[in-house]
């Protein structure tokens, strides 16, 4: 199964240790936006797209990597998140992306999240909320969650 992990991580690493736990399981390539041409996910048989969350929506350099991707793609993806808090119900982040990419033809099968140290003013001036996450069991979780889907995926194939 071949697996890609497109991951722009900024802020702490916080994403990219979540997708380095996914990507253990998954035997995934994980790169950012900015280093993979979109063609190359035309061959993937599942793709995650993954961001720490800025102002109540995934990074900018991936939501305009996702807006540049050819439409009519055929195969599956996943989206994937950290942020300091959970995604509140007036700014449903997790769904746009996932909108974006279906727009896109990706057969959306399942999303991830946790919390991920968030050091955006004025938090910081307390050493930031969500301290220590991910943690070792927002990586468990990670883990379980890409064995879910290889499962899934492999199965249904
Ligand atoms: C400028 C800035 C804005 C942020 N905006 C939000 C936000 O709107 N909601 C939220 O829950 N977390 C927010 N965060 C926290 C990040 O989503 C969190 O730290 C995330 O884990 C960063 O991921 P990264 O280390 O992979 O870049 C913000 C952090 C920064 C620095």
């Amino acid at each position: 199964m071949k697996v890609t992990l497109v991951c722009k991580s900024v802020s702490h690493g916080n994403t990219q240790r979540v997708a380095e736990a996914m990507g253990q399981v998954l035997g995934a390539r994980i790169v950012a936006p900015a280093d993979i041409d979109p063609a190359e996910l035309a061959d993937c048989d599942l793709v995650g797209f993954g961001s720490g969350i800025f102002y109540q929506s995934f990074h900018p350099e991936l939501r305009r990597f996702v807006a540049s991707l050819p439409t009519r793609h055929q195969g599956k993806a996943f989206v994937f998140c950290t942020s300091g808090f959970a995604e509140p119900p007036f700014r449903r982040y997790v769904t746009a992306l996932t909108e974006s990419l279906e727009r896109k033809g990706f057969d959306v099968v399942d999303a991830f999240d946790c919390r991920g140290l968030d050091t955006m003013l004025p938090f910081s001036l307390v050493g930031g909320v969500s301290k220590g996450h991910p943690d070792t069991t927002d990586l468990a979780a990670a883990r379980a969650f890409a064995e879910n889907l290889q499962a899934r995926t492999t199965t249904t194939r």
